[in-house]
Order: structure tokens, then sequence, then C-alpha cells
């Protein structure tokens, strides 16, 4: 399916779009399959949204936190993608605490760590070891490296597709991250990314031809599910022919 490119005149329309489109993806899960799987980005871009969805009233018992990748640190490092949300949404609504799947950064192991992390969605999706599950959200943000979730340039976390997660590594620090072919087995996959400093990333992942490589958000391409790029107008600059 064709991405689908949104451009806003600044951060705050850009947020209210995402919320608009999460709510209606929640709604629409929770209607169909009586619950609503959504896994988190971490970076800054994300935040105002997650402090949005703090003040929503929703059926929280239905609603299942994952993320899409971690820093290798524990939740209450300023690092922390799950202490982030936490502290910008999930520690003020009612959603149970089981509801809420951090990937694990415990282990000396980071590759304990993500196939701990594996299990845990194996068992939650009820897919097994050879099948990847889908869940009803992904959200991402883009680096302007071209990187999204923790799959960096170059990084051998690009090339796993036999499982659900791996190790990324961002300049030799290790990361938690989904693969690739979870990415891309989403209903809905919603890229957030604001800034000029994207621009030349953007440019190269909507380029005919680029190295996937170089900038690992051009290998998510949804089998089945919608990907919509939600940009500012900093970001989206090269990218007015595709709106
Ligand atoms: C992380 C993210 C990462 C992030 C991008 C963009 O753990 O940092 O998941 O992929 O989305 O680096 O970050 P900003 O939103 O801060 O630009």
């Amino acid at each position: 399916m064709k991405p689908k490119v949104e451009i806003f005149a600044d951060r705050s329309q850009l947020i209210a779009r995402a919320l608009a489109l999460t709510l209606a993806e929640i709604k629409d899960a929770i209607a169909q399959r009586g619950r609503c799987t959504i896994a988190l980005a971490g970076g800054n871009t994300p935040k105002p949204l997650y402090e949005q969805l703090a003040i929503q009233d929703l059926p929280w018992q239905a609603i299942h936190i994952f993320w899409g990748d971690e820093r290798y640190v524990p939740i209450s490092d300023p690092q922390s993608n799950a202490g982030m949300a936490a502290n910008a949404w999930l520690n003020h609504v009612a959603i149970p605490p089981e509801n809420i799947h951090p990937m694990p950064t415990h282990s000396a192991d980071p590759a304990e760590s993500a196939q701990i992390y594996d299990q845990q969605i194996q068992t939650f999706f009820g897919t097994g070891s050879n099948v990847f599950p889908s869940f009803d959200i992904i959200l991402l943000g883009l680096g302007p490296d071209g990187h999204t979730a923790s799959l960096f340039p170059h990084t051998a976390a690009l090339q796993v597709c036999d499982r659900n997660v791996t190790v990324g590594n961002k300049d030799d620090q290790p990361r938690i991250t989904l693969t690739v072919p979870v990415l891309n087995q989403a209903r809905c996959i919603l890229f957030l990314a604001t800034g000029a400093n994207k621009q030349e990333a953007l440019t190269q992942i909507f380029a005919k031809s680029a190295d996937s490589a170089q900038y690992p958000a051009r290998l998510i391409q949804p089998i089945n599910g919608k990907l919509t790029w939600l940009l500012d107008a900093a970001a989206g600059e090269p990218l007015q022919e595709y709106v």
C-alpha cells in the first residue's frame, strides 16, 4: 500500500493529527478484536502525543502497550523510552500494570533481554516462533541518519528476519528493537518526524532507489497495513509531491 504523507505547519498540528489517527485506530482495534496493541516510539517527537493520550477517556483495560525499541538502561534512566512514556502518559491513566509490556534491560546480556521480550510477544500474541504478530499500531520516529526504532545504518539488526526482537546498536551502545518483519506486519504504522535535519533522510527514504542499509527506514513497508508519515513543514519540505 502506498504510504500516505501529511505535512503540517507546525508540531502542534502534527501531534493533533497523530492523536486523532491513534484514537481512531484504538477504537477500531477494540471494536474489531476486543483489544488494542500499540508499540511506542522513543525519542522526543512523540512525547506531546503521549501527554495528549494521558488526558483521554479510553477503555484502558483493553489497551496493551509495548515498545518498538529501548535504550539499554533502567526505566529510571532519563534515556529510557519506557520511562519517558510512563512519565508523560502511563503513570497518569488507569491502565492495568499487566497491560504495560516494557522491554527488559536488566540482564547483563542484551541478547538475553531481546530473547525474553521475543518470548513475551510470542506468548501474548500466541504466534509461536515462526509467525510474526500484527500490532494494531506501531509509532515510529526517524533519526537524521535514516534510522527508525533502533535499526541503525549498516548494523546487523537490519538483517534479522527470523525473530521478533533483536539487539540494535547505536555507536556501540546496545539497544533492544523490534525487527523489520514485525514492524512490517503492523496493521497501522504512524511515522512522526519533525525538523529540517530529517530532510536528507526523508529524501533518500522516498527516492526511487537508495541504499536501505544506509537509510533503514526504507525497509518499513507494511505488508497489509497502513503507513502514514506525519511531518512538520521543516521535515516535509522535500516531500511536497507525495502529499
Ligand atoms: C529512540 C527512538 C528512535 C527515535 C528517533 C527520532 O529510542 O531514540 O525510538 O528511533 O524515534 O531517533 O528521535 P526524535 O523523535 O528525538 O527526533
